[in-house]
């Protein structure tokens, strides 16, 4: 069980595009954080999975944070405690919104999150071949710590941040 996050760790940092809010999922976000970001997903299993997060959101596990430009949704990410350690997971920017500081952003919020929460390492797994994610976190300090292969095939890497 962790503490309440105050307010002010969700200010967008200040190098952001102006006009970003970001604020924790609500149950009522389900349908369009599926249409808007995670559509790729099965909307039965995305539902499980959301449904799971509020239940740790609400016990202080894990955080389900989502990204607004000017009241409309554009990104989103998670941060989930385990027993063994603490990731980030499931980080998405809608295509128009990319490669204008939105993923770093969102994983500096998250990241003071953790460390507010007292975790020492956060990790973050990503497949080998999407170059941009993986060098988005390599620049944001996280190192490579290992592979794993996925369950339909294919590898990812596993990089691994001391906070
Ligand atoms: C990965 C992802 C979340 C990154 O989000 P993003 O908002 O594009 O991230 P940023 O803009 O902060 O950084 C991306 C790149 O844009 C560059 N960038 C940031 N602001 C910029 C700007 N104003 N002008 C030009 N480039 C900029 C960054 O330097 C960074 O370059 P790098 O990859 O060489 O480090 C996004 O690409 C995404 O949703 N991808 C699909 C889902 C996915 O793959 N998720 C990760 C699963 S592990």
């Amino acid at each position: 069980m962790t503490t309440p996050i105050p307010p002010h760790l969700f200010a967008p940092p200040l190098a952001a595009m102006a006009g970003l809010q970001f604020r924790l999922a609500e149950l009522a976000d389900f349908r369009p954080l599926h249409e808007t970001c995670y559509a790729d997903k099965r909307a039965p299993w995305f539902w499980d999975h959301f449904e799971q997060m509020m239940v740790w959101q609400g016990n202080g596990r894990a955080c389900w944070l989502l990204i607004e430009h000017n009241g409309r949704l554009v990104g989103s990410g998670e941060l989930i405690i385990y027993p063994h350690g603490a990731e980030l997971a499931n980080l998405f920017v809608v295509p128009p919104y990319r490669r204008r500081g939105i993923g770093t952003a969102l994983i500096i919020v998250l990241s003071r999150i953790a460390r507010h929460w007292q975790l020492t390492d956060l990790e973050i797994g990503v497949e080998n071949q999407n170059e941009r994610a993986l060098s988005l976190y390599r620049r944001l300090g996280f190192t490579d710590d290992r592979e794993i292969r996925l369950p339909g095939g294919g590898t990812a890497v596993v990089l691994h941040k001391t906070l």
